[in-house]
């Protein structure tokens, strides 16, 4: 049962209720795409809430409009006392998403966007639980290849990077699969729509780097390292498509989908078809992070109150 309504946002620096959060239609972003986002996870463990890598997400969320030269014309400090205080402005105690954002505003038809452009900056929020079915789903190789960093950067989380992402989840779901997974220009695996992909090999774990268009994922990072305390290998390195029928495990990782297995993949089935021994291991020690009850990550988690 949801207990809490998202009555206010963020937005330039106030709390505000949601429809008094305007922009004009002449806004750059509805015209061009030009907004950068971040998605964050909040975990309510029953006496506290905790903000999963605060800080790394807002690093990533700087990068990504430095990259179109789109200012976020808050400190550091500011957009985590924005998230923090939102939570606490909104009384959220119970699992949360959250939503950063920034972009162009009243600029007219200008392409030539630049650091002294007009930009507007929020966060918003709401109830969130799991995006996937935690038993494992289904996943279809798209015939949309991903973006590519010679044309529209994917290392940038830019609004209008996700019209790849829907094109391929349209497609997926056309064809009846529960996720898209799509290829890079070469034909290698890259990630998915909304999610970094990890395949099991031989109890090592392989997962594609930023070279084949997959984002530097939080979540993948924070994989990577759970992975290698739990004393499995880690290696990031090119995936050809058909590799990963050979493989024991797959998983996504993302803040949204967690940690979320996928057992079969074109119709193949993936090891066993049942959600794998090592994406357990490695899903419960993550969840435990997120709560605050594994004291070695506690720096990966911010209270909120
Ligand atoms: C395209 C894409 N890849 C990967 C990810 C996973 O990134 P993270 O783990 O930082 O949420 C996301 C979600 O942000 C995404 O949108």
């Amino acid at each position: 049962m949801k207990t809490f309504v998202p009555k206010f946002v963020w937005f330039d620096g106030k709390f505000v209720k949601d429809t008094e959060a305007n922009v004009s239609v002449m806004t750059h972003a509805i015209h061009y795409g030009t907004s950068v986002f971040e998605g964050l996870r909040g975990y309510w463990n029953s006496k506290n809430l905790y903000i999963f890598r605060l800080y790394d997400h807002i690093k990533r969320f700087r990068n990504s409009g430095k990259v179109y030269s789109i200012s976020l014309k808050f400190t550091d400090k500011q957009i985590a006392d924005a998230i923090t205080g939102l939570c606490r402005k909104n009384n959220v105690r119970e699992s949360c998403y959250i939503r950063p954002f920034y972009f162009v505003g009243r600029y007219g038809i200008n392409l030539h966007v630049t650091e002294k452009s007009p930009t507007h900056a929020a966060v918003v929020m709401f109830p969130f639980g799991d995006l996937f079915n935690k038993n494992g789903i289904s996943a279809g190789i798209s015939s949309w290849r991903r973006i590519h960093d010679t044309s529209t950067p994917p290392l940038a989380k830019m609004g209008g990077n996700y019209l790849n992402s829907i094109l391929a989840t349209q497609e997926c779901k056309r064809n009846g699969y529960d996720e898209a997974v799509l290829l890079d220009q070469l034909g290698n695996i890259s990630e998915a729509p909304g999610e970094n992909i990890f395949m099991l090999r031989d109890e090592k774990l392989i997962t594609p780097p930023t070279s084949s268009s997959a984002l530097e994922g939080i979540t993948k990072n924070s994989v990577m390292e759970i992975a290698r305390d739990l004393g499995y290998k880690t290696v990031e390195r090119e995936i050809p498509r058909t590799e990963i029928y050979f493989s024991d495990e797959v998983f996504l990782t993302g803040t949204a989908a967690e940690i979320t297995p996928i057992i079969s993949i074109d119709g193949k089935k993936i090891g066993t078809g049942k959600v794998g021994k090592i994406t357990q291991q490695i899903r419960q020690t993550y969840a435990d992070i997120t709560i605050g009850r594994n004291k070695k990550y506690s720096h990966w988690i911010t209270p909120v109150y």
